[in-house]
């Protein structure tokens, strides 16, 4: 991608979030920040998932994920995530969850507030795909504010980019 439209396109402040799934014994997380809400009644919200993924796989199998919404006590998910011991199959191994009540997704236990969401359509866009979802029960935390795009020194661009940047500017 271009430089200025990457950067653009990393000015779309997001939140932080650990989307994760479950397959038999199989449970596996990755960071994810292309959450947003797409609509009130019925509450619905959409998830983009690079093709390729691992997680990619599993949510087409099983049509169904977990939304873990990181907050600033939690930071280390994301630092674990972002990391290289989190790139293996059947990454939660080392991490604290539950499996949520009606899905069976799981929810991080250090992680401030999770969802567990049932797919409901999937849109192809480009390289990732657009699963939209209705959430079938929630878990909140003591009320920790969610991290945003705005705390990290990177933002996920797509594809194996990410953009840096810091409090002072682009790198
Ligand atoms: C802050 C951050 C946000 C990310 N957001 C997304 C996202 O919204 N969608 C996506 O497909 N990948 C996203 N990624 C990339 C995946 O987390 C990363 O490629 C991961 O290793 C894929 O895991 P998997 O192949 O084990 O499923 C993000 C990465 C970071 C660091």
């Amino acid at each position: 991608m271009e430089t200025n439209l990457a950067r653009a396109m990393a000015s779309l402040t997001t939140g932080i979030y650990v989307l994760t799934v479950a397959e038999g014994q199989r449970h596996h997380g990755m960071s994810s920040s292309w959450v947003t809400q797409v609509s009130g009644e019925p509450a619905l919200l959409a998830a983009s998932v690079d093709k390729n993924h691992f997680t990619a796989g599993i949510i087409a199998r099983t049509r169904a994920f977990g939304l873990n919404i990181v907050g600033a006590r939690g930071r280390a998910l994301e630092d674990y995530f972002y990391s290289a011991r989190s790139r293996r199959p059947d990454n939660l191994a080392d991490l604290d969850y539950t499996l949520s009540p009606a899905l069976g997704v799981p929810w991080l236990a250090l992680a401030e507030i999770s969802i567990e969401a049932r797919v409901v359509q999937s849109v192809e866009a480009g390289d990732h795909i657009i699963h939209i979802a209705e959430p079938a029960g929630v878990r909140i935390g003591a009320g920790d504010r969610p991290l945003t795009s705005l705390d990290l020194d990177y933002v996920y661009i797509g594809g194996k980019q990410v953009i840096a940047r810091d409090r002072t500017g682009w790198k």
